[in-house]
């Protein structure tokens, strides 16, 4: 553009530019744009270095949003003639259903619903002694045992080295010691501040208790055996997409959308043909000041873009395929769990796709007979930090799985990742799961069957960040898991490298 008028054009903007952003906007047929964007960021004098990032950014995105709709081809599905059963929602979903003002009545109302749930597991389990409450049994009679159920409050290591809780329940509270030679010492120190838990004890003296077992409200009475459909459809996982982030596979997710519409090899068009439903767990999107700096790893800065693009994808899911999304904690709701689902302003594009569902985190849906729990994940990373036996969690999440499916609890540990103190406590696991999906830790996890219950973790579609580099991460991106609901068989496909 000529030097004059560019000139013009800053004027009526009344935007200065650096001699070197003049040099760099001059160099471009039409910088109008650029200009705008610049206003819009209300900049004082714009540098180089802005508009380089401005024109970087709007390039990428360009690219980016040129998703390809998929042609279709004669590839006919036996998915589509299987018909489908889907019950969405049937627990643990906050949508449209929030209350909380953050009072302290909406505190104490959250914490006894925690508790009341809780203890109606424990108090089922079978005990040779009694159950008391805390305030009976610190009357109990000397070295008389009895079971109490109650939440940790506190746990510490004593000078000696003994274990010392401070556990309440809804009347009173008592301190309960684990010996430091107790058989019971390493595992009651991986029990978290805020679980419900039955402890076995005995009254020693004065106001001390004494734990000779403990029981978590996920403990089975009698085995459980895995329950299966009668018909063999598939389902896949998604999860961690990051679509916005430079880091953003989108080269590969676009493999998968090709596979999942039937355009793979012969042994990959068989199981796409399976597939009936997809799940994704969460964090669709990078989102937009998730963490300081973000700005510098993203491809597009506008959220709604973002889920443009994220909605493009959607479209090519072909339409047998049932579609549950929910959010995570990069994605534009509430980030303090539970999250309800995505507004529909971020999926306008797509309000008229049936097969696509947008519901909360965590919730609960019914899958061809089968319960299905979505959760996230952000509460990993407060567990791994504070736990000595999930200290390898980003390399097992599967194994931190386990250790919520046993707590009964998606996020035991209150404080660490932001919770909201609804009164009813809806990251409680109520019924056990049939299948149990998350992701956040970008790392792909199976347990195929742990009592019954099939654990995923579905990886990512994000490259590796420098964050994950500083932190040692190692995530697994671009493998699909997809489970025969028939078989119980966990399988996956990778689409790194091809
Ligand atoms: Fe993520
Ligand atoms: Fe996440």
């Amino acid at each position: 553009m000529e030097k004059s008028k560019l000139l013009k054009i800053l004027k009526e903007k009344e935007l200065m530019v650096s001699p070197e952003g003049l040099m760099e906007l001059l160099q471009l047929d039409s910088p109008n744009e650029i200009i705008d964007e610049l206003s819009r960021r209300n900049v004082l004098v714009a540098t180089k270095e802005q508009i380089v990032d401005i024109i970087e950014s709007n390039r990428v995105s360009q690219n980016v949003t040129q998703v390809e709709v998929i042609a279709q081809t004669s590839y006919d599905p036996i998915a589509k003639s299987i018909k489908p059963r889907l019950e969405l929602s049937i627990r643990n979903d906050i949508t449209g259903n929030s209350r909380c003002t953050g009072s302290v009545e909406d505190f104490v109302r959250y914490f006894n619903s925690r508790f009341d749930k809780h203890r109606r597991n424990l108090r089922g389990m079978a005990s040779n002694v009694g159950l008391s409450s805390i305030r009976d049994v610190k009357n109990l009679l000397k070295n008389k045992e009895s079971r109490v159920i109650a939440m940790v409050y506190d746990k510490r290591v004593t000078k000696n080295g003994h274990l010392l809780f401070e556990i309440e329940d809804d009347e009173t509270t008592a301190n309960l010691l684990i010996p430091k030679d107790s058989k019971l010492f390493y595992d009651a120190s991986q029990i978290l501040n805020d679980e419900v838990v039955a402890f076995d004890v005995y009254h020693a003296e004065s106001s001390l208790l004494i734990g000779k077992n403990f029981l978590r409200p996920g403990r089975l009475l009698q085995e459980r055996t895995k329950r299966l459909a009668d018909e063999e459809v598939y389902i896949g996982f998604l999860s961690d997409l990051h679509i916005g982030s430079k880091y953003f596979l989108q080269g590969q997710f676009q493999k998968f959308l090709e596979f999942i519409n039937g355009k793979g090899t012969a042994e990959q068009q068989e199981i796409a043909g399976k597939i009936k439903y997809i799940s994704i767990a969460g964090d669709l999107v990078d989102g937009i000041g998730v963490y300081p700096s973000q700005e510098k790893q993203l491809v597009t800065k506008s959220i709604h873009t973002q889920y443009e693009i994220f909605c493009e994808f959607l479209k090519n899911i072909p339409e047998h395929i049932e579609c549950i999304i929910a959010p995570g904690n990069h994605d534009a709701v509430r980030v303090a769990e539970p999250q309800p689902a995505l507004p529909q302003e971020f999926w306008e594009s797509v309000k008229d796709y049936k097969n696509l569902h947008f519901v909360g985190n965590p919730s609960a849906h019914k899958v061809h007979g089968l319960e299905l729990l979505m959760y996230h994940g952000t509460s990993l990373d407060g567990i791994i930090s504070h736990t000595q036996m999930y200290k390898d969690g980003y390399d097992h999440p599967e194994k931190v799985a386990v250790g919520l499916l046993q707590r009964r609890h998606l996020s035991p540990l209150y404080g660490e990742d932001p919770l909201v103190p609804e009164s009813n406590d809806y990251m409680v696991i109520e019924e056990t799961p049939d299948m149990f999906h998350f992701g956040h830790v970008h790392k792909n996890g199976y347990i195929e069957n742990y009592n019954g219950t099939m654990i995923v973790n579905s990886g990512t579609w994000q490259d590796r960040t420098d964050y994950q580099v500083r932190l040692g991460h190692m995530p697994t991106p671009c493998i699909f898991p997809y489970y025969n609901l028939k078989t119980g068989k966990l399988n996956h496909l990778n689409f790194r490298d091809g």
